[in-house]
């Protein structure tokens, strides 16, 4: 191969986490927003063979697993390397190379953790995440999160924005650039140089580099409030159709997946258990959805056999919307229908499925929110089913709301934090904690951390945390 720049200016990922295996990635981009369509990443059109290693030890002395892997300009460059035969919930560091010899061409060196074994009844920390706009702030957060060290991220949808810059930025909201031009991303290669502007980030880099993550998409990731294959704004479905294809493709490129797309669709609803505490079941909340329907016919199947089927303590929806009915003051519709509240029928099932340890993890609305799920929210004295915990973002500016007016109006929600963060939950057989965190700026690096709030959760109610 021809003399490359340092190849590894995107970092590495693992994500996936299974029982016995962990995807690991990274993608060769030596000219990471290189400006030609046909040189993604500044890497010539030939194909690259990636050598990849995986130690218990940081040092590299006992490497479980080696290999290699092909990197081909049709992805990018990207390798997404599913590496087998591993022990079920432990520690491992991996590493890339594309020369000789391996340690002094090496990529920096990630660490990642598997899940539990089926039987197992270890607790699981986890954290999630959400809504990490670029331009409005620092990944101060990601940067406390990954210090905390949980067991697997999950990162709950607008991992990028496809807007451009804004004619008149708001005050406090513009405070990074955006890869040159700086247009809002339509092409493959402008979502692809979207991804690698956030990737070159340190700490967006240093938490996939310490964690594995498991990722669910919102609809930033290609447009503003699409619905399916329709734009959401009018505009022509072909068109929507190819720029859907393209920010699935860049997604997949950019983030440590298990699947490739294929047919323009990209399969993203999946179950990742951890042991015999909890289930997580990713949703796509995007892909099928139409004005009457938010997942389609196929995944609410698949999701309710799911639900029956679990045996673990808590069955965990991650997924990007406001679950719980939460009643806007203001003009109609007084309720958000982009969200779950559009669909109160499909919500009403999955509440009412009889599902023991319901929990709904959330994001979209950039502010933090916890309440309780009813099996009717028009009956007050109707039964508890489940609880919802809903992130804030990492960096994006929350919309102004009226907390208190929320609150008051909807007796099931019982918190609120206006401030950026991340959640961090513990979870075991006997029971489940969240702790809420939050930095008081991003604008600037370097904001502390603060505990905001936490909460139990006992038959379907949440305790707060005495002080
Ligand atoms: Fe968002």
């Amino acid at each position: 191969m021809a003399k490359l720049g340092f190849p590894f200016t995107l970092g590495v990922a693992s994500g996936e986490p299974a029982p016995d295996g962990v995807i690991i990635w990274t993608r060769l981009a030596p000219d990471p927003l290189g400006q030609d369509p046909q040189r993604p990443g500044g890497m010539p059109d030939t194909v690259v063979t990636v050598r990849w290693q995986v130690a218990e030890d940081e040092g590299f002395t006992r490497i479980v697993r080696e290999g290699t892997a092909r990197a081909e300009r049709r992805w990018a460059h990207s390798v997404h390397v599913k590496v087998a035969g591993l022990n079920p919930a432990t520690e491992y560091f991996y590493r890339f190379s594309v020369g000789a010899p391996f340690a002094a061409t090496a990529s920096p060196a990630g660490r990642t953790r598997t899940a539990p074994a089926a039987s197992s009844l270890a607790p699981v920390r986890f954290a999630f995440v959400s809504c990490q706009r670029y331009e409005h702030g620092r990944y101060t957060a990601l940067r406390h999160m990954t210090d905390e060290r949980p067991d697997v991220v999950f990162q709950l949808g607008d991992y990028i924005y496809e807007y451009g810059k804004p004619a008149a930025p708001a005050p406090g909201r513009y405070v990074r650039k955006l890869e040159p031009p700086e247009r809002a991303c339509e092409t493959l290669h402008q979502y692809r140089n979207r991804y690698a502007r956030y990737r070159t980030d340190p700490d967006l880099q240093a938490a996939h580099r310490a964690v594995p993550w498991v990722t669910v998409w919102d609809d930033h990731e290609v447009r503003d409030n699409y619905q399916g294959t329709l734009p959401g704004d009018g505009s022509d479905p072909a068109a929507f159709r190819r720029r859907r294809a393209a920010a699935y493709q860049a997604y997949y490129e950019h983030l440590p997946l298990r699947v490739r797309p294929s047919d323009s669709g990209l399969q993203m609803y999946r179950w990742r258990p951890y042991g015999r505490v909890a289930d997580f079941l990713a949703l796509d909340v995007r892909q099928y959805r139409t004005r009457a329907d938010m997942l389609g016919a196929a995944q609410e199947r698949w999701l309710m056999e799911r639900l029956a089927a679990s045996s673990a303590r808590w069955k965990v929806l991650a997924q990007p919307l406001f679950f719980a009915r939460r009643l806007l003051p203001g003009p109609p519709p007084h309720v958000s229908t982009d969200a779950w509240d559009g669909y109160p029928a499909l919500r009403a099932r999955i509440a009412n499925a009889g599902v023991r340890g319901l929990v709904v993890i959330s994001g979209d609305v950039h502010n933090a929110w916890a309440g309780e799920i009813m099996a009717d929210f028009a009956d007050p004295s109707s039964a508890r089913t489940g609880v919802e915990f809903v992130g804030s973002s990492v960096t994006s500016a929350s919309s102004v709301t009226d907390a208190d007016a929320v609150l008051a109006a909807n007796p099931h929600l019982k918190f609120f934090d206006g401030r950026r963060g991340y959640v961090m939950c513990t979870v075991t057989a006997e029971g489940w904690h969240t702790a809420y965190r939050a930095v008081d700026f991003v604008d600037l690096p370097g904001a502390p951390v603060r505990d905001v709030a936490g909460f139990t959760v006992q038959d379907n109610r949440l305790v707060p945390d005495t002080a």
